[in-house]
């Protein structure tokens, strides 16, 4: 049984397995792979892609659902009890427990009370998404044909912003990729991942503005600077660097996409979405195969 906490305890194979499995889950539907299952979708911070599309993959595979959005009205949320005792009772009932958590590390306390059953993070706190972060894989190797061999940009919140973690960490596993990470100082790319792109020797440089990158990229990966974090004059200064136009990718590359977790705000304008470039609609629905695919190796299902 094998949990999915975060990007660095799968390797390469185990990244190229999920892939090639979601392309065949998206090719070949399965409506019985999961008959049988129950799986858990629990839910303790606001979530429309993740727990919908992993709640469209278990029942598009024949399995069933239980769980709770925001907390729900459970025991844990009203009357104290702990997420130790919760994983407990829960992870009695079904096959596999996805979870979002707004603290870091909730995912794995409740790997370490589930008694075996897989635990699968759904983000927890500015820590990890890997799920988003297979799917993201998974429309870059769709898109490109590869995971090697990549110009990558990162703009917007790379501080907090948990998805470029998980995919920055997880492209780290593939040869010759180039990361460009475009962000305000405040919000600049946590050291931890940067010491961890220097000791592998793996291309990174740090950037004000798109601009002077796009004609090398190959995948744009945009996020969404939060206002929350600023004073109302800093926002407005600020965000005007990190908004996409259409006009801006007038000297892409043909093979260029747009990535975005979504949702955006406004950090990329509407007309960008009729361009050739854009892809973060087709890459949420892509959450879909990416999860059927997770689970069903997770719950070792022949495939
Ligand atoms: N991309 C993503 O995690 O979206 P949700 O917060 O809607 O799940």
């Amino acid at each position: 049984q094998k949990h999915i906490i975060s990007i660095p305890e799968l390797d390469r194979s185990e990244l190229e397995l999920i892939v090639e499995t979601a392309g065949q889950l998206k090719a070949k539907p399965n409506p019985e792979l999961l008959k049988n299952k129950v799986v858990a979708s629990c839910f303790f911070e606001p979530s429309t892609r993740t727990r919908l599309s992993f709640e469209t993959a278990i029942q598009r595979l024949g399995g069933t659902v239980i769980g709770f959005d925001n907390g729900g009205n459970t025991s844990l949320a009203k009357k104290g009890e702990t997420l130790a005792d919760s994983v407990q009772v829960i992870s009695s009932y079904v096959d596999a427990y996805v979870m979002r958590h707004p603290q870091e590390g909730a995912a794995r306390l409740a790997s370490e009370f589930s008694n075996g059953v897989p635990v699968i993070n759904g983000g927890d706190g500015a820590n990890q998404h890997p799920t988003q972060t297979l799917l993201d894989l998974f429309s870059i190797y769709e898109t490109q044909g590869r995971l090697d061999n990549l110009n990558v940009a990162f703009v917007g919140d790379l501080k907090y912003g948990r998805t470029v973690h998980s995919l920055t960490q997880a492209l780290s596993k593939f040869n010759n990729i180039n990361f460009f990470f475009i962000a305000p100082e405040v919000l600049a790319m946590p050291d931890y991942i940067c010491e961890e792109l220097d000791e592998a020797g793996i291309n990174y440089s740090l950037h004000g503005s798109m601009e002077e990158v796009i004609p090398q990229l190959d995948v744009l990966y945009m996020t969404r600077v939060q206002k929350e974090r600023f004073d109302e004059s800093e926002y407005a200064h600020m965000k005007a660097a990190y908004i996409l136009t259409a006009e801006m990718l007038k000297e892409a590359r043909d093979n260029l996409k747009v990535l975005h977790p979504l949702p955006r705000v406004d950090e990329i304008t509407v007309d960008v979405d009729k361009t050739p470039y854009a892809y973060y609609f087709q890459q949420a629905e892509n959450g879909v195969y990416a999860r059927q695919a997770l689970l069903a190796l997770v719950l070792n299902e022949e495939l």
